[in-house]
């Protein structure tokens, strides 16, 4: 038979892949993921971003499948008929047996094609497809666990319709399924044991176990190897859902992580090697005029502005102009985030700017989802009282406009002293009396359900940063996720990312880290760590990250406390900047933007696409890769302002000796030494050169 190759000519640099990207139009590409138009965290990004790439490779060959909830159906997914006859005949058929399958066009950026099903109207089947799951693999799922329950539903409805949609295919036609972590493993599983001719490719975005270990007091990257995994599943009452993580990895044909580094952990936990390393992109949205980027944060940061105004009304001794935004954001793992050492760096950061009798003053957004009973009343106060201000200042603005008017239609200058007349002062100092408050402006946004034991605010107690006016680091929490429509900070996240000034994320455990790569292609500075997935990926791919506004605290050799140094000095360094180095700053940190967009990264995607239709259809496919097939091979040189030593410049900061170690590898993940030798609190020069336009 006709053999057809899909060869490698080469990964490196950002043009690479030139040929054979898409198979002929006989294979269809299904991707499966429990965040198919169902938004829980950082793996809807790899979905909705990836998409438009995706699409335009494949076209209508492109089918998502997920769960369906009607709320995400009825915001983001437009019902349509299937689009090919045999994607018609396997719902129909499907339907026609019970099960509610939908299909539509999910409404985002390149508008693929997603079957999702309604697990509840399968539920009658799930005892007997656990029987089966038990007979055939030996993964036991117990009955209260709902979301392994879910997990093996949306498995087994998964594989009845690839094993359907084979079945009703006229012509031959070649599937490959890609698959997303554990909670849709159980669909590559039972493909297997149903022995479907389906391609089958695995993604871990994390591991259950590493996840867990992490968040214990477990010495987690040192003890990788030693760990007695079934044992420590067991103790954690994970063990089913981690049979089901690891029997899928083990099944796939094809099995990849996101990173270098969670690749290290499956090969211990997982026990496999990840065949590639598929790394996250994102969709970049390039702005006619270069700097846009730019304006749109003196935008954005002025609605913050407007929010802080209002939430710190009565309190606004300090000078917006001279503050400085600062965020954490994600899902609430309090210490695998580094929401931990990032409070204590505060902390210490407080105490330094205070110190040196710094005028600057730092707002600090932590954006984590908890449990909650809605706002609290205080901070709807806030707003109320700065939008009466706002509308005091306008009426009596009128009524001045209207007086000047007058006096200038006869002819003579207004007589100021009279401008304003008894009433006018009565709303004014009115509305001054109105901004006085006799409790300090809120450090949590919303009435928590577990006030006393959040760790957040446990912390924020330890350390005592209450927002009173002598702290220069104040702070907002704020536990829901951001949105446009919410009546005390209308702005959605990505809006909210471009007004700050620096995104700190110092993770323990993050496979990847979405939220850094975010500020980078919004030319917005961050912190990560060497234990993040993105760090240690700009570490490699950049060869001085710090000076691109990209830093990297070492939490990989260094212990906690030195960790907690090095942010803090980061931090500081940060604040000692001129608005003219941020804005450099800024303009270096975009210009990364072009390593982390889909057009390059999914060129490992393709890859494991081929590299799975080679292993199953060896006879029609066959693959071959000419060069080495690593991430490596591309990087950033330093910006051309930058002197060759970082210590020519070296800012003041409160702890010198911020170099790393030497600096190990990582089991075969190296964590680039340029980005940690030699890192000092700022960016080694922000002088400023031709390449560095300030607008
Ligand atoms: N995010 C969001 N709204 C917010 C805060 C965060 O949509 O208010 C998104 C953010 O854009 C990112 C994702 O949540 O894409 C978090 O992904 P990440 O990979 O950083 O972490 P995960 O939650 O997957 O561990
Ligand atoms: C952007 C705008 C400038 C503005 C600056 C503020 O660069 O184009 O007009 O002055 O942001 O920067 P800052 O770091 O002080 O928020
Ligand atoms: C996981 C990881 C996160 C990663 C995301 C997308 O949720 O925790 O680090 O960015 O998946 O791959």
């Amino acid at each position: 038979p006709l053999v057809r190759s899909f060869s490698v000519t080469s990964l490196n640099g950002l043009n690479g892949w030139e040929d054979d990207d898409v198979p002929d139009e006989d294979v269809v590409l299904f991707e499966v993921a429990w965040e198919v138009s169902n938004k829980v965290g950082g793996i809807y990004t790899v979905i909705q971003t990836k998409a438009k790439v995706t699409c335009d490779e494949w076209g209508e060959d492109y089918i998502l499948i997920g769960p369906y909830f009607e709320h995400n159906v009825r915001t983001q997914v437009e019902l349509i008929e299937p689009t090919k006859p045999a994607l018609k005949r396997t719902v129909d058929s499907m339907n026609s047996r019970g099960v509610k399958v939908y299909f539509g066009r999910w409404l985002i950026e390149g508008g693929p094609c997603v079957v999702l099903f309604d697990l509840q109207s399968a539920a009658w089947s799930l005892d007997l497809w656990k029987a089966e799951l038990w007979e055939s693999s030996g993964v036991g799922v117990p009955w209260f666990d709902r979301e392994a329950n879910d997990a093996v539903l949306f498995g087994f409805l998964t594989t009845w319709f690839l094993g359907e949609f084979a079945a009703q295919c006229d012509e031959v036609s070649y599937v490959v399924a890609h698959f997303h972590e554990w909670l849709a493993g159980i669909g590559l599983i039972m493909c297997r044991m149903r022995h479907l001719p389906v391609a089958t490719i695995f993604t871990t975005h994390a591991t259950l176990l590493g996840r867990y270990l992490c968040a214990g007091a477990v010495d987690f990257y040192n003890g990788l190897q030693h760990f007695n995994v079934d044992k420590e599943a067991g103790d954690r009452q994970i063990y089913h859902r981690y049979c089901m993580e690891r029997a899928a990895s083990n099944c796939a044909h094809v099995f990849t992580t996101v990173s270098q580094i969670t690749g290290v952990e499956a090969q211990h936990l997982l026990k496999r090697k990840p065949d590639i390393i598929t790394p996250n992109g994102l969709n970049l949205k390039k702005f006619s005029a270069m700097h846009e980027f730019q304006n749109l944060h003196a935008q954005s940061k002025a609605r913050i502005q407007e929010f802080i105004r209002g939430h710190f009304y009565g309190h606004i001794d300090f000078s917006l102009d001279k503050t400085l935004y600062f965020f954490i954001a994600g899902r609430y793992e309090f210490s695998n985030k580094g929401a931990d050492i990032f409070l204590e760096a505060l902390a210490r950061l407080n105490y330094l700017l205070r110190l040196n009798r710094s005028d600057t003053t730092i707002v600090v957004f932590f954006i984590m989802p908890a449990r909650t009973n809605n706002f609290n009343v205080e901070t709807l106060k806030g707003q109320a009282v700065r939008k009466q201000l706002w509308d005091t200042a306008n009426v009596i603005k009128e009524k001045f406009g209207k007086k000047l008017y007058e006096s200038l239609l006869v002819g003579e200058m207004p007589d100021m002293g009279n401008m304003m007349d008894k009433e006018d002062l009565t709303l004014m100092k009115r509305a001054i009396f109105a901004t006085q408050r006799h409790s300090l402006p809120p450090v949590c946004t919303h009435n928590m359900l577990e006030d006393a034991t959040d760790p957040v605010l446990t912390n924020i107690r330890r350390i005592g940063l209450f927002n009173s006016r002598m702290e220069r680091v104040k702070l907002i929490f704020h536990p829901e996720f951001l949105s446009s429509t919410s009546p005390l900070l209308p702005m959605d996240y990505e809006e909210f990312v471009r007004g700050c000034h620096l995104g700190v994320f110092p993770s323990y455990y993050e496979p990847w880290g979405y939220t850094p790569a975010e500020c980078t292609v919004m030319g917005i500075p961050s912190v990560t760590t060497n234990l993040s997935g993105f760090g240690c990926f700009m570490a490699e791919h950049v060869a001085d990250p710090l000076s691109y506004g990209i830093y990297i605290v070492d939490r990989r050799f260094r212990s906690a406390d030195e960790s907690c140094n090095q942010l803090t000095s980061f931090l500081y360094g940060f604040c000692q900047q001129t608005r003219r180095q941020r804005i450099i700053q800024r303009n270096r940190t975009e210009r990364l933007s072009d390593l982390l967009d889909w057009r390059y990264l999914g060129k490992y995607y393709s890859q494991a696409r081929h590299l799975a239709l080679s292993k199953t259809y060896p006879d029609i496919f066959s693959y071959s890769l000419l060069d080495e097939m690593t991430t490596t091979g591309f990087s950033y040189p330093r910006p051309a302002s930058v002197p060759p030593s970082p210590s020519v410049s070296r800012p003041s900061s409160p702890h010198s000796d911020t170099e790393a170690p030497a600096v190990r590898s990582l089991g075969g993940s190296s964590v680039g030494e340029s980005s940690l030798a030699g890192s000092s609190s700022a960016p080694s020069s922000l002088a400023g050169s031709e390449d560095d336009y300030v607008g």
